[in-house]
């Protein structure tokens, strides 16, 4: 069961980044435990800072894989481009973050992608993956990765 983690920008210098709000752990570091804790799924990880990058990875696993979890970064907040892809593709997407984007500042309140998600998860740290890939480990394979993103 295919699962893809997508990460935006700046998400690439988790551990050096701003560590009292996103920790002093790099990704990379963090999704090793990721895969020897979900043996069950097939977990891939890409980061990018681009936006276009972004989708054309949606494109890409938007109609086969089972999952996706997605980090968008500031991207979240303003980004209609990303919001479209989402909608457009079958796999269900569940955004995290690794704050709580509601207790920090009005602009990190609005979410483009949040409307076309499976769901949101917000504020427990790396934990916020994980939590996300629970969900997918839970689900039996029929009930996941085709039809509409909110059933
Ligand atoms: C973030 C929250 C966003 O507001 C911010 O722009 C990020 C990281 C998070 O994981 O807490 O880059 O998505």
């Amino acid at each position: 069961m295919k699962i893809l983690i997508l990460n935006g920008p700046n998400l690439n210098l988790l551990g050096r980044r701003e560590k009292s709000v996103y920790g002093s752990r790099s990704f990379e570091d963090y999704f090793e435990e990721l895969k020897e804790n979900f043996p069950k799924l097939e977990l891939e990880h890409f980061q990018s800072n681009t936006e276009g990058v972004l989708i054309d990875k949606l494109h890409e696993v938007g109609f086969s894989y089972k999952g996706i979890v997605i980090n968008a970064g500031a991207y979240t907040h303003t980004s209609v481009a990303l919001s479209d892809a989402i909608k457009a593709i079958d796999t269900p997407v569940i955004e995290v973050h690794i704050s709580n984007v509601y207790a920090r500042d009005a602009f990190r309140h609005k979410s483009m992608l949040a409307p076309f998600c499976k769901g949101i998860i917000t504020g427990f740290g790396l934990e916020s993956y994980w939590l996300a890939l629970q969900y997918f480990e839970k689900q039996k394979p029929k009930q996941i990765g085709f039809g509409s993103h909110n059933s």
